[in-house]
């Protein structure tokens, strides 16, 4: 629980100080000899029988990430500690960002504690952490109260995504994933439909079948449908790939870039994460999400290389690797949200290629788009929420990259630019729709966390940023 109060009430509490803190002065001499307040830095101290915990923010600068750290680094030392309540004095943040670092500050927190499920025997049961947040004048109050209620639905959204991108293979199957999608949203104006692998059949999803037809664990197609905006015509179409298990079929993956291979539904994951939050939070916006579900596997019914197949939207398609399988499926998914949810405007992310990984690293995820409009949206989005995304370019050329011989496309580069062609090939089931593409690959999972507000494993990239788009106005 996290609460905005008028002064501290909690014994044990977490103090900020920057460099050069005119407060350091009245630190005692043997705490100054260590505690510079530089980045990052903590102390604990005792002061009447209760700990304080001091931490440095380091100078003055306008990165908002640097809030998040810092409070996920300050819960994080109480955890080890075995410190649950506490009252934290966010003044100095509050005067060096502005009352929005509210959403910093609890985002920073609750990831701070973040744990995984854990499939042990005698497991412990989860501590509940109670923090008061001090520091913030009268006039301030209300609106940092609404930033505290908005972000808890949104961090929700997170440790959701990092909870089903965390689960084995083995404890999420697609339908076991639809279905715990369906709990989670339940209480929400979500209203939510799951399209089972008989019913794409008869629709003509050959490219989602197609994949999901390698596996006894049948695939289908989870609809997430929002209408905070019942007056508006606009409805976002938010497109997560869904993979819960990629051994990259007939062209398999190497041994070792199997451990990974869990993770390969984070795009779904997010979109389920983010339009939770917009109905949590009754935006007035209009969002359906579109999650293709199934696995990559190998079976006699598994996509060959040189296979062609066709797809919802009547396109034929040249199979040049069967662990290209995720822009198969994103292809249908984003027919089926045109055609049939009448999406004016489309975002898709997905776990999607290794290069955009290379290319990249694990704390930049890539962004291709085709509108610059939609795309300034999104870039406001992601100033707020803290992550990074880098746009990529795309010309004629690249379109040429996935042109078959035999097929209308093909869901291989025949020349490189891994990334971009993944996008592109997506990009060609878009039917002139503004068009976002997030190739999540590198950032939805970190095995060394970059910052501190991550933890090994999922870290639930994409939510925050989709759910800031939505927020947006025309
Ligand atoms: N799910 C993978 C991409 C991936 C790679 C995710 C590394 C996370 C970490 C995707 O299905 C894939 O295998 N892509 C191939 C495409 C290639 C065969 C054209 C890739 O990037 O190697
Ligand atoms: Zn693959
Ligand atoms: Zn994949």
């Amino acid at each position: 629980m996290i609460q905005i109060v008028s002064q501290q009430t909690k014994s044990e509490e977490v103090l900020f100080y920057k460099e050069e803190d005119e407060r350091l002065k009245e630190l005692s001499e043997g705490v100054l000899k260590v505690f510079k307040g530089s980045y990052l830095q903590t102390i604990f101290i005792v002061d009447q029988n209760a700990m304080k915990l001091l931490v440095g923010m380091g100078v003055p600068d306008q990165d908002k990430l640097h809030v998040k750290e810092l409070c996920a680094k300050a819960v994080k030392e109480l955890k080890a500690k075995e410190i649950q309540e506490f009252s934290m004095d966010i003044e100095p943040i509050i005067k060096e960002h502005g009352v929005e670092a509210i959403r910093d500050i609890v985002e920073g927190a609750v990831l701070g504690t973040y744990e995984q499920r854990n499939f042990e025997e005698k497991k412990e049961e989860k501590k509940e952490f109670s923090i008061e947040l001090y520091g913030i004048s009268e006039e301030q109050k209300m609106e940092a109260k609404r930033y505290l209620t908005e972000t808890l639905a949104v961090v929700e959204g997170v440790c959701f995504a990092r909870d089903m991108v965390n689960l084995p293979g083995n404890k999420l199957r697609p339908k076991d994933f639809a279905k715990e999608i369906v709990e989670f949203v339940k209480d929400t104006a979500i209203k939510t439909e799951m399209i089972e692998a008989d019913k794409l059949k008869e629709m003509g999803m050959q490219a989602l079948f197609g994949v999901g037809d390698s596996s006894d664990y049948p695939p289908c197609l989870m609809v997430l449908r929002y209408y905070g905006d019942p007056s508006s015509d606009k409805v976002t179409g938010l497109i997560g790939k869904g993979v819960t298990c990629d051994t990259g079929g007939y062209c398999l993956k190497p041994a070792a870039s199997m451990l990974g291979i869990k993770g390969d539904m984070a795009g779904g994951a997010a979109v389920s994460g983010a339009i939770y939050a917009l109905a949590k939070n009754q935006i007035k916006t209009n969002a359906v999400a579109v999650i293709p579900m199934c696995e990559n596997r190998i079976s006699s019914g598994s996509l060959l290389p040189g296979d062609v197949i066709g797809s919802y939207a009547g396109k034929t398609i040249e199979i040049g690797d069967t662990d290209a399988e995720g822009r198969l499926i994103l292809a249908d998914a984003v027919s089926y949200a045109v055609r049939n949810e009448k999406v004016t405007e489309l975002l898709d992310i997905a776990t999607l290629t290794g290069a955009v990984v290379a290319m990249l690293g694990f704390s930049i995820a890539g962004a291709i788009c085709d509108n610059d409009l939609f795309f300034n949206k999104f870039h406001h989005a992601y100033e707020i929420s803290g992550e990074r995304y880098w746009r990529l370019p795309f010309y004629e050329e690249h379109k040429k990259m996935i042109e078959s011989k035999i097929a209308d496309v093909r869901n291989m580069s025949n020349n490189g630019c891994g990334t971009i062609t993944a996008g592109l090939f997506i990009r060609a089931f878009a039917e002139e729709k503004p068009w976002l593409h997030l190739d999540i690959a590198g950032t939805a999972w970190v095995d060394s966390p970059i910052f501190e507000f991550q933890s090994v494993g999922a870290t639930g990239a994409g939510v925050t940023s989709i759910y800031q788009l939505c927020c947006e106005g025309e």
